[in-house]
């Protein structure tokens, strides 16, 4: 479920509630001037009893005697002079919901350039906290058969000035925010649901017609491609694997691709190295990587980015069973590389090896960027805040940093170094799928193993296992799958990519 109904207009909608502008000082913003006039000097009488700090983003709510309209919300927009990034007006919409999701089935939003400074683009602002209000409204409740919410807010009008650059920056956010729902709706299913042979259905049926390219390989295929890696980790469960390869043809003919490739592990219960009981079920959590890819390539077609995109869905499940890999197995991966599986449990490498060896030698992108619920090491070093980054590209790096700033989906780049690479070689077989014990440095290691299957390419990877579920609510995101990533790579693929 969110927000459906949002329309820009050059007035106010009738009987609804009104939300404008408060600055820290406690002055009235433009809108809130206006409304304060309207009222005949009641908005001012109110605020003079309110209890109101001045923090940014702190919200007052009253009702005015004797009008047509339900309420007023005033927004604390920060100091008068402040300049505001896409980020912040994205959270002010967040705001916005919160303060109004409960009140009122029907809201107007009167902030525009006026109220608030926005030198990037002063005619977007009313599309991007339209942006951000949507994102906050998205929550996944479809297995509630009881209607509990409480939430009333159904339609949201923005009066503006500028009403042909708020719509048609609002349709290129909105087909993003499209592609982000996607993403936490495929991640938040359960693993009964979402499984590769269903995933795969999902995957044709939101992007063929969008004029994607799909590609599904079945178990038979993958073993014609040699994928020993993937298909050891899906040979204990009944639910065979699919690796799904994405095109997306927007940009020039001879324009070499840029690759994306996702951890897709429909349920990890670590296999015969069986995870402990708590906190398995969130493991239903481990294909978020390949949902990334899925909601990024929506995203693009909906907007129909002029770039070449090739997506790389590499889906199993990884279960215990009389047919499942052992600790000790030895496979041979896509690349003809060896590798003694020492924990059934770090299966995610396993499938991202032939992956990743798969995309770099069918069509030489020009960069190649995985993301992977891959390891608990980087939960333990970054926590919920930061996802890891990883890359022998410095370039590359920069350009993920620079849009990891811009959307808020905040990365920290973490070291790759020859001393981890050596930490996974093998007595009996080229590599292990560990390190030596005493090695540490679990999320490095893990990225260690997948260098060695990108033989050189331009590559990143992004360790997303703290951030692709969050248990608190976030600023443009309720508690649950946040679908970080997608306006991460969104934003770096129109940043470096779109010519
Ligand atoms: N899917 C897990 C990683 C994970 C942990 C994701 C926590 C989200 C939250 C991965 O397959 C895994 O089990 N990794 C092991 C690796 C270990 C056996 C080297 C881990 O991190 O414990
Ligand atoms: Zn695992
Ligand atoms: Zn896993």
């Amino acid at each position: 479920m969110f927000i459906k109904d949002i329309e820009f207009s050059s007035d106010v909608a009738e009987k609804s509630t009104l939300v404008a502008g408060i600055y820290s000082d406690g002055s009235l913003s433009a809108s809130a001037t206006w409304l304060d006039q309207k009222f005949h000097g009641e908005i001012v009488e109110r605020m003079k009893k309110c209890d109101f700090s001045g923090k940014l983003f702190e919200t007052t709510s009253f009702v005015l005697s004797a009008t047509d309209y339900n309420h007023i919300i005033l927004v604390c927009l920060g100091e008068k002079s402040k300049k505001y990034t896409s980020l912040e007006l994205e959270k002010l919409g967040a705001v916005i919901y919160s303060a109004a999701a409960k009140l009122d089935k029907s809201i107007s939003v009167l902030l525009d350039k006026d109220d608030l400074n926005f030198e990037e683009c002063p005619g977007c602002i009313a599309a991007i906290i339209a942006f951000g209000l949507t994102l906050k409204s998205w929550t996944f409740d479809k297995y509630k058969t009881k209607n509990n919410d409480k939430v009333k807010l159904e339609r949201i009008v923005f009066m503006t000035s500028d009403l042909d650059e708020s719509r048609t920056k609002f349709k290129q956010l909105k087909n993003l925010a499209d592609g982000i729902f996607l993403t936490r709706e495929v991640v938040s299913e359960p693993a009964n649901v979402i499984y590769p042979e269903s995933l795969g259905h999902i995957t044709e049926d939101e992007l063929k017609h969008l004029g994607v390219e799909v590609q599904i390989f079945r178990p038979a295929e993958i073993e014609n491609l040699k994928m020993g890696a993937l298909l050891g980790v899906g040979q204990g469960s009944e639910k065979t694997p699919r690796l799904i390869v994405l095109k997306w043809n927007g940009g020039r003919q001879d324009e070499q691709p840029v690759a994306f490739v996702g951890k897709g592990v429909t349920f990890d219960s670590g296999g015969i190295s069986i995870k402990p009981d708590d906190g398995m079920g969130d493991m239903k959590y481990d294909m978020a990587g390949s949902g990334v890819v899925l909601g990024l390539f929506k995203a693009i077609a909906l907007n129909k980015l002029k770039v070449n995109a090739v997506g790389v869905m590499a889906l199993v499940e990884n279960m215990p069973s009389g047919s499942a890999q052992r600790p000790g197995d030895i496979v041979t991966s896509m690349s003809g590389q060896t590798i003694e599986i020492m924990s059934t449990d770090a299966e995610g490498r396993l499938i991202l090896a032939d992956a990743l060896w798969y995309v770099q030698e069918k069509f030489q992108p020009q960069a190649i960027i995985d993301l992977a619920t891959l390891t608990g090491a980087i939960v333990v070093a970054l926590g919920h805040e930061f996802a890891g980054l990883f890359s022998n590209c410095d370039v590359l790096a920069k350009e993920i940093e620079q849009s990891a700033a811009v959307t808020g989906e905040k990365v920290w780049r973490m070291p790759l170094s020859e001393h981890f690479d050596k930490a996974i070689d093998s007595d009996v077989a080229d590599m292990c799928n560990l390190s030596k014990p005493g090695t540490r440095a679990g999320g490095t290691t893990a990225a260690q193993f997948l260098q060695r299957f990108v033989n050189g390419k331009r590559w990143a990877h992004i360790d997303i296992a703290g951030v692709e579920s969050t248990k608190d609510d976030l600023f443009v995101c309720s508690k649950g799958v946040t679908g970080f990533g997608v306006h991460l790579l969104f934003d770096f693929l129109q940043r470096n990519y779109v010519k």
